[in-house]
């Protein structure tokens, strides 16, 4: 087993649950979820770190614990954990735009400026942000998500340009992935006639399924993807 640590945040269900499921054997993982109690059946030599991001004392104390017990061996992150509150904006109160940007857009952040030093330091290191396919298309009753999600694609985008500004040699690669529309939790909820209007405009002709995403995660985060960086990849079946 590799000593690479990668950190893969809402990895309990859905797309996190699959890609640390693809990446067990070949890393060590640092699986995060709201609570430990999300987790059933962890290799023990994984590490759990859990906190409630949409909580800003919980995610101050996760980045400081992420840096003080596995920054020095950090390779990778995968910042996974999202919510949706589908509604009309004009309906959505503002608690629930402050923790899709606290969960969605602010979390992310605050974890790669966490690992971001250490990263410099050691002149490698990976992040992916998983963005989605309404970043770039927007959606209906998805404001805010969809917002978050832009947001994510454009942080990856600056963040690698920023470090070849601060460091000429280097291996550091900052990504997103923006997935169309893949069977988990989140997608189950969307009423079955948006999804008859989502699968028309899938060349596809069906949704995604979470290995699909986590196949291309592994890719990304290997060697093999060196020379990809500081851009958004699309996973989503052919959605223009
Ligand atoms: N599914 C799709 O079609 C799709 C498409 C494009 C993009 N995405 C993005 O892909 C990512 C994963 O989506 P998914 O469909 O796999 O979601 P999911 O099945 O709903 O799983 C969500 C994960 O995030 C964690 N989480 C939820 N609320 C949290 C909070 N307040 N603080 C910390 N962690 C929290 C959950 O942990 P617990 O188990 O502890 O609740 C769980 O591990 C999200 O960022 C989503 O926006 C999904």
């Amino acid at each position: 087993m590799s000593e690479k640590k990668i950190l893969i945040t809402g990895a309990s269900r859905g797309l996190g649950l699959a890609i640390s499921n693809l990446l067990s054997k070949e890393y060590t993982l640092i699986l995060h979820a709201t609570r430990e109690e999300s987790f059933t059946n962890v290799d023990p030599k994984h590490h759990l770190l859990c906190a409630d991001l949409s909580d800003p004392g919980q995610l101050n104390e996760f980045c400081k614990r992420l840096k003080k017990e596995h920054g020095d061996t950090l390779y990778g992150v995968v910042n996974n954990a999202g919510i949706t509150f589908d509604k009309p904006l004009i309906y959505q109160p503002e608690n629930e735009i402050d923790r899709l940007l606290q969960v969605n857009l602010k979390a992310p952040i605050m974890i790669c400026k966490a690992v971001m030093k250490q990263f410099l330091l050691n002149k490698s290191g990976v992040i992916i942000n998983v963005s989605s396919c309404v970043g770039e298309t927007g959606n209906a009753f998805q404001a805010v998500y969809s917002a978050t999600k832009a947001g994510l694609a454009a942080l990856s985008k600056s963040l690698a340009r920023e470090v070849s500004a601060l460091n000429e040699e280097h291996s550091i690669r900052i990504l997103s992935i923006a997935p169309g529309f893949i069977e988990t939790d989140m997608t189950d909820k969307i009423p079955e006639n948006y999804r008859q209007d989502y699968l028309k405009a899938i060349p596809a002709n069906r949704f995604g399924k979470v290995n699909e995403v986590a196949e291309v995660v592994a890719f990304l985060l290997s060697d093999k993807a060196s020379y990809i960086n500081g851009t958004n990849i699309n996973i989503n079946g052919g959605i223009l």
